[in-house]
């Protein structure tokens, strides 16, 4: 990668002002009333930085939508793609191409208990596919889903999510049965894992029973819940999970858009919880975000059974070779460069980060991270309630001015991050080094003290 000089200019062929406007004039933005978006103007980006038109050279400490993970521009992934696109660009999906074979063995290799792969454009395609697979291989129709979970943008997967980005699609597809996470929001069953997983479970068989376990087809989870808090799962939740989904046939499905490839220190997720489910998704990470693609990976007996029976589901752009040669190199190129490895060593440098700023700061809440998958939580005062440490400033689905304020201080100070309620994420692209962490935690370091400012003690 080459180094940049700050004062560097990034020509876009029309003023700042006039690219923000025409966006924001002829173009509808994703979550929000247009209005309201004050758009971040990007004219170039490499490795852990993005760059606005002007030179401003900002920390990438999301990566993009926790989905760049292999840094941006990789040279590499980029050379790949270009060969593709002059070999060949398209083929429809009843075909076979190198690159597909290629792909669908590697994922083999390293997606643990998966041995098969049908390829989407993203991630909700994938969670819907899975819906599918997973309907027509049981027999049954029900789904079970958790609240605090987040599973994409179409109908069924927004009756899939958990989170308020559901409320406008109601009443949406029918089947979704909703339940609790195993720790609720500020509030905990028990003060243990154990007492936690041994009480979830009652109370998710208990569920089963009256909806009839008969009529269940999966359950969908989030390995580690993303942006509905980086909630990392009890100790020995997802066995016990696994044991009481077999005892009624239903299958487990773990959504790792977010969580997988790479992002928690492993390929996937699950490798951490010592359990394999029987579909999982992927996105995101598995094209780094160069190319839209995402993949379902089935187990062997799901495979067999679509080998006698027509899978009713298809894409125009299923198996499009341009994504899978870009995810074949994001693959490799993870592998060669150790990055996996690195998300894993950097966790802990992560770690020191949010322990030196929660003795520092007293609007510090919590600070949970699993790899370079990260994310703090802030507090109003310090009244516990249940496990958590405090109250969170801001309510649930709602803002607080100081959270604006240190979302505003962050950017101008050239760190990108989301701020979502009372927490914000620390997400950067898995190649980051111990010295860019260190950059970012300081400007979060000098952001603290805003929020400080509301602590009520
Ligand atoms: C866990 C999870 N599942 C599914 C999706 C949907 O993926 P996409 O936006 O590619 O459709 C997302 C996107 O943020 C996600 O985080």
């Amino acid at each position: 990668m080459t180094a940049q000089s700050p004062d560097q200019v990034y020509p876009i062929g029309m003023s700042t002002q006039e690219m923000v406007d025409t966006c924001k004039n002829h173009t509808i933005y994703t979550w929000s009333a247009g209005n309201g978006v004050n758009p971040l103007p990007i004219a170039h980006a490499e490795g852990c930085y993005i760059y606005t038109p002007e030179g401003q050279k900002i920390l990438d400490f999301n990566a993009q939508l926790m989905s760049v993970l292999i840094g941006h521009q990789h040279p590499t992934v980029i050379a790949a793609m270009k060969k593709q696109i002059d070999e060949l660009i398209f083929v429809y999906p009843q075909t076979a191409t190198a690159v597909r074979a290629r792909l669908a063995k590697l994922l083999a290799e390293v997606v643990p208990g998966m041995t098969s792969f049908f390829f989407t454009l993203g991630g909700a395609e994938a969670n819907e596919n899975a819906i599918k697979m997973a309907r027509q291989f049981t027999g049954r129709q029900k789904i079970l889903s958790r609240y605090r979970s987040y599973h994409g943008g179409t109908n069924l997967t927004m009756m899939l999510t958990g989170d308020p980005r559901r409320w406008s699609s109601e009443p949406g597809a029918p089947g979704i049965i909703r339940v609790f996470d195993p720790s609720p929001y500020n509030f905990s069953f028990g003060q243990t894992d154990e007492e936690i997983v041994d009480n979830y479970m009652v109370y998710l068989e208990e569920t089963i029973q009256y909806e009839n376990p008969s009529a269940i087809a999966a359950m969908i989870v989030e390995t580690v819940t993303g942006t509905n808090g980086l909630l990392i799962p009890p100790k020995n939740w997802f066995p016990r999970l696994r044991k009481l989904l077999d005892k009624y046939g239903i299958l487990l499905i773990c959504d790792e858009v977010m969580a997988g490839m790479g992002r928690t220190g492993k390929m996937m997720a699950y490798e951490h919880f010592d359990v394999i489910p029987d579909i999982t998704t992927m996105a995101k990470g598995l094209t780094s975000s160069y190319f839209p693609l995402g993949a379902i990976g089935v187990r062997q007996e799901i495979h067999d059974f679509f080998q006698k029976n027509t899978f009713y589901g298809g894409l125009t752009y299923n198996s499009h070779p341009v994504g899978l040669a870009t995810a074949e190199s994001v693959i490799h190129v993870m592998q060669d460069q150790g990055m996996i490895e690195n998300a894993s060593k950097m966790q802990h440098v992560m770690r020191g980060h949010m322990d030196r700023l929660q003795a520092k700061h007293p609007s510090f809440a919590e600070g949970r991270c699993i790899g370079l998958f990260g994310m703090i939580d802030i507090r109003k005062n310090s009244k516990a309630v249940g496990r958590s440490r405090g109250e969170a400033i801001a309510p649930y689905n709602g803002s607080h001015p100081k959270m604006n304020e240190l979302s505003a201080f962050l950017r101008k100070e050239g760190l990108f991050t989301f701020v979502r309620w009372s927490s914000f994420t620390c997400n950067p692209p898995i190649c980051i080094t111990p010295e860019q962490l260190a950059e970012g935690f300081d400007i979060i370091d000098r952001g603290l003290d805003i929020t400080d400012q509301a602590f009520e003690g």
